[in-house]
This record gives structure tokens, sequence and C-alpha cells, in this order.
């Protein structure tokens, strides 16, 4: 069974850079992890070696242990799930050439959460790894993804569209068809009398799919709870991110999805205290003096900044529940594009804990 590890926070706090890193440094250390990351910038694509976008793992070269990684692509996984679980080739192929299938599936709120879960449920039980890490989309609101699985199984279940088209449903496609209905008429002239049909069509070929989703939704709900399952909050280091991170904790903690920590991301490293210099050369005294107080500002800036994210970082702990960590990954020098870049924060997550506090029950 593999254990799942899911990076969450706002938008561009690093997740998918965080969920990168994690991944190679457990692998590296002898695991088989599998990542699966949501549209991450070219280059850290083309370090995972995601060059195409084809929604099956592929292997990244790891010095030990074994990694793979994956893109989502949320239009594929749709189309692999329809195709997996059609009744029938013909069944299958109804719904794919469908037209409204063809735009809800990539447009549906909450469509790319779901098939972030989805493909999450597909690895677990299938992917042969210890660990599966869990990059999530950037969401306007935590509970976008988190609740993802419950919405879209209530869409299944009660979506308004198929209770007005449903052909197998009593009065309801038939309603339309007789035209005697105001809200049919309505729908047809607002949509169009070939869409309705469309969407009539979808909602009937797509009948016998429903259950398995239903069963779906319900095993990744079960899943994100489960006991050794990890929810890794990412935030920054500033004032003004706390009240975002302990929004997201909030919804973890009443979803009851188990929370492992923070990560504090991109962290400015504390500044030397203060310099002591070396006497100037006779003659060059006013320069050094001039370069000395400049080098001096840049640190007492840097001090200040440090004191600013200490008070930030203590701040946001005091207001998590007790015993909640925060872990400092720091700031990298320029982008996160390469394996060795990703090592390095690799290598801090292990040595600010990260690590081992993923791995305590
Ligand atoms: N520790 C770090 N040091 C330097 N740069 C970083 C660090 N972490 C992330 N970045 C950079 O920050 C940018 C945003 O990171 P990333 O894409 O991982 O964030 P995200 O949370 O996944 O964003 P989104 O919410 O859009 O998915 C990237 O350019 C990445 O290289
Ligand atoms: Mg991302």
């Amino acid at each position: 069974m593999s254990r799942v590890i899911i990076t969450c926070g706002s938008g561009g706090v690093g997740k998918t850079t965080i969920s990168a890193a994690l991944a190679l440094r457990l692998a590296e250390e002898g695991k088989r992890v599998v990542v699966l990351t949501i549209d991450p910038a070219m280059r850290l694509a083309d370090a995972l070696g995601l060059k195409g976008l084809d929604n099956q793992p592929q292997r990244v070269p790891t010095e030990r242990g074994e990694l793979l990684a994956l893109m989502l692509d949320p239009k594929q996984t749709f189309d692999e799930l329809v195709s997996r679980h059609a009744p029938s080739a013909e069944v299958r192929d109804r719904i794919l050439a469908n037209h409204y299938y063809r735009s809800v599936s990539t447009r549906l709120p909450g469509v790319h959460e779901y098939m972030a879960m989805e493909k999450l449920l597909a690895l677990h039980r299938e992917a042969d790894a210890d660990v599966i890490v869990l990059d999530t989309p950037p969401t306007r609101h935590a509970l976008d993804f988190l609740v993802a699985p419950d919405r879209m199984s209530g869409l299944m279940d009660e979506g308004v569209m198929r209770w007005i088209v449903l052909p197998a449903s009593v009065g309801g496609w038939r309603m339309l068809e007789m035209g005697s209905d105001m809200l049919a008429g309505v729908l047809k002239r607002l949509l169009g009398e070939e869409t309705v049909g469309e969407i009539a069509e979808f909602f009937a070929a797509f009948q016998g799919l429903w259950g398995g989703f239903r069963e779906r939704s319900s095993a990744v709900r079960a899943l994100l709870r489960a006991p050794d399952t990890r929810f890794l909050l990412v935030t920054a280091p500033a004032p003004g991110a706390r009240a975002e991170a302990l929004a997201f904790l909030e919804v973890l903690q009443k979803e009851g999805m188990p929370f492992a920590g923070f990560l504090v991301n991109r962290c400015v490293i504390a500044a030397p205290g203060p310099v002591s210099w070396p006497p100037p050369l006779p003659g060059d005294e006013s320069r050094w003096e001039a370069v000395g107080d400049s080098v001096e500002a840049v640190l007492a800036r840097h001090r200040a900044l440090v004191v600013t994210q200490d008070a930030a970082i203590a701040d946001l702990v005091a207001h998590a529940p007790r015993g909640a960590c925060a872990w400092r990954v720091p700031e990298a020098d320029g982008d996160v594009h390469d394996l060795a870049g990703l090592r390095l924060l690799g290598r801090a997550m292990e040595q600010a804990g990260a690590i081992r506090g993923l791995d305590t029950p």
C-alpha cells in the first residue's frame, strides 16, 4: 500500500516545487516514489523528464531509489476513465464523440481537482509505490480541491441537467420531446434544440458509469482521511500569509484530513552579525568606509527581514493547534528548475526536520 503525501496551500507558494523536491528526496533515500504534479513550470517539467503531455508516469534519473513523475492532464484522465469503465465499446465511442462531453469534460467547475483525485486513486490502486506525492492545483479557495469528490458525485446524482434530460427518468426527456413544458421550451430556446439533444444523449450514454464514479468518490474520500495520509501545508514567511494558511488548516481539520505541518517556503537565512572590517590600506580610507557603510546597510535590511519573518512564523505557530511544526525551506538562488536545485531543497527539508516529521504517525 502506498502512503499518500499531499502538498497544499495558496497559489504560487511553491506546492509544485516542494512536491518534486520531496519526492526526489524520498526516492534518493531508497524508496519507490510517484509524484503527480499539476502544471509544473516548463523547465521543472523538463527536469522531471515530463516533456510529452501523456499523463503516464515517466522515470526520473535518480541517484538512488526510484522516482516516477507524471503531470496531470484532466481531459485525458477523464477520457481514460470513460474508456476503462464504459460497459461497451459502443457506449465509450458515443460518449467520447459527444459534443457536450467534449466541452464539459474540461470546463465543469472542479473537474481539474476531481481528475487529480481520480488519478491519485488509480495510482494508489495500481502503482506499486511506497509513497505517492500529490501536488494540488492552484484553487482560488481551499475548499474547491478538498470537496471536489463530493461535489462531483453530487453533480452526477442530482445534476439539474440530468433530471431534466434523462430519457429514463419519468417524464424527464419525454417532457422536452413533447415540447409542452415551459422549461423545455426555454431550454431549447436558450441552448438550441441540437445542444439539448446532445446533453440528453450524453446523460443517457453515461448512465452505466455513475455507479463507478460514486464508488471511486467515496474511496478517494476515505483515502484522503486515511491515518497515514499526510497534508503538508506550504506557506510563505510573510505576515500576510497567516490568515490563508490558517483558513486552509481549519478546512483540513473540519474535514478530518491529517495535517502534518507547515512548510514555510522561501525563507531568508539569517545574515551574519556586525562585521569587523580589516584596517584599510593607507590612502584608501574614505572609499573603504563607503563600502563598509553600504555593506552594513544591506546587512541591516536583511536582519530586519529576518526579524519580520521570524515574527510571522512564530505568530503562525502561536495561532495553530498546539504542537504544530513549521519547517523552514530557504529561498533558492534563482528559479528551481533542475534536479540539482530540487536536491538542495530536499536536503533543506531534511535538515529542517520535515522529512522525519512527515514520517511520524
Ligand atoms: N524555495 C524556493 N526558492 C526559490 N524559488 C522557489 C522556491 N520555491 C518555489 N520557487 C519558485 O516559485 C515559483 C512558484 O513555485 P510553484 O510553481 O512551485 O508554486 P505553486 O504553489 O505550485 O504555484 P501554483 O499555485 O500556481 O500551482 C516558481 O518559479 C518556483 O521556481
Ligand atoms: Mg503548482
